[in-house]
């Protein structure tokens, strides 16, 4: 695997959350894989988990790990090319690439959306310029418009946590004070549209998913409806995706004030299957989801962020097998 962004990229999904357990029975099975192997993971934003449980799967495999804050001690960089660079960015991405790329076998890139340009930011600018210039492996850990570590933890986790073969899954959007990127819920939505799961997306009109994601789900504006004897419970706030109006592109459509009944509390959840919460962390709570919900035993956001480190590892595995 060369590059891992989508989840057609993983190929065979039963095959891979087959991996996925065999690793979590194991965690070091392949820790000879990686020797004298190194991988380098570029944050161009903040992290906790993606920080911590991607080192931790390239330690799993016996590999050594670089990280690289972009915004903390190192140049800033130039990311577009054509720029008069008299700013405060002192090197290019196209130098720095593939500098980096001479110290490292395989490169993680943490690089968010702008949520300013909606071509820019869909076209993955920055990550397809890592593929470019890097001649190494390349794979995200959360791009401009999608994070598949998450997917796919998410997706180990429902079929760890499943009680039935084809559960009801919904992704909610949730209010939040701040513009986010809709690369969470493109991914969920990606993996859940190629997993066996009856998929639903609810959302305020004006959030509409961009179809290369979202594909032909159902979307229920309804939020009571579409939580209606869901077995999974998956909240998200994002920005406006800008499909039909690029001009609304990372925009807050709403005052979140006047949307506090979005936030997922115990009324909406009594109408689930004994639904389990999910949301893939940080999460601001009594804005996305109340405290009893987060806290009950029907909450997955533990285990959820647990599970980063498999998916992790299997991603890392592949890409060392194909090295
Ligand atoms: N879920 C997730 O990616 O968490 P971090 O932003 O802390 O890495």
């Amino acid at each position: 695997m060369k590059s891992f962004l989508n989840v057609q990229d993983l190929g065979d999904l039963k095959q891979a959350l087959a991996e996925a357990q065999e690793i979590k029975q194991d965690r070091f099975k392949y820790v000879e894989l990686g020797r004298n192997k190194t991988a380098l993971l570029v944050f161009f934003n903040n992290s906790l988990r993606t920080r911590l449980s991607t080192q931790k799967a390239a330690l799993n495999l016996g590999m050594n790990v670089i990280v690289l804050d972009v915004n903390a001690g190192a140049w800033k960089l130039e990311t577009e090319r054509g720029v008069i660079m008299d700013g405060d960015k002192s090197e290019h991405l196209l130098e720095a690439i593939p500098v980096m790329a001479s110290y490292c076998d395989v490169i993680g890139i943490r690089s968010f959306a702008g949520l300013t340009d909606r071509e820019y930011d869909y076209a993955e600018t920055v990550y397809n310029q890592f593929v470019k210039y890097s001649g190494k492996p390349i794979f995200a850990m959360e791009t401009a418009t999608v994070h598949p570590l998450q997917a796919f933890a998410d997706l180990i986790t429902i079929e760890e946590h499943k009680s039935t073969k084809r559960p009801k899954v919904v992704l909610t959007w949730a209010p939040h004070p701040k513009s986010l990127p809709q690369a969470v819920p493109n991914s969920f939505a990606e993996w859940m549209n190629a997993a066996d799961v009856d998929f639903v997306i609810t959302h305020p009109k004006g959030y509409e998913l961009d179809p290369k994601f979202a594909g032909n789900t159902k979307v229920e504006y309804d939020q009571m409806k579409a939580f209606e004897g869901a077995d999974f419970i998956y909240a998200k706030n994002w920005s406006c995706p800008g499909v039909t109006d690029p001009n609304q592109y990372g925009k807050i459509l709403h005052d979140y004030h006047d949307m506090l009944d979005w936030t997922v509390s115990q009324r909406q959840m009594a109408v689930t299957n004994n639904g389990k919460f999910m949301h893939c962390l940080p999460v601001r709570r009594n804005m996305i989801v109340t405290d009893d919900v987060i806290e009950a035993p029907t909450s997955l956001v533990i285990p959820e962020a647990a599970n980063r480190e498999i998916s992790a590892t299997v991603v890392l595995k592949r890409i060392l097998e194909s090295l």
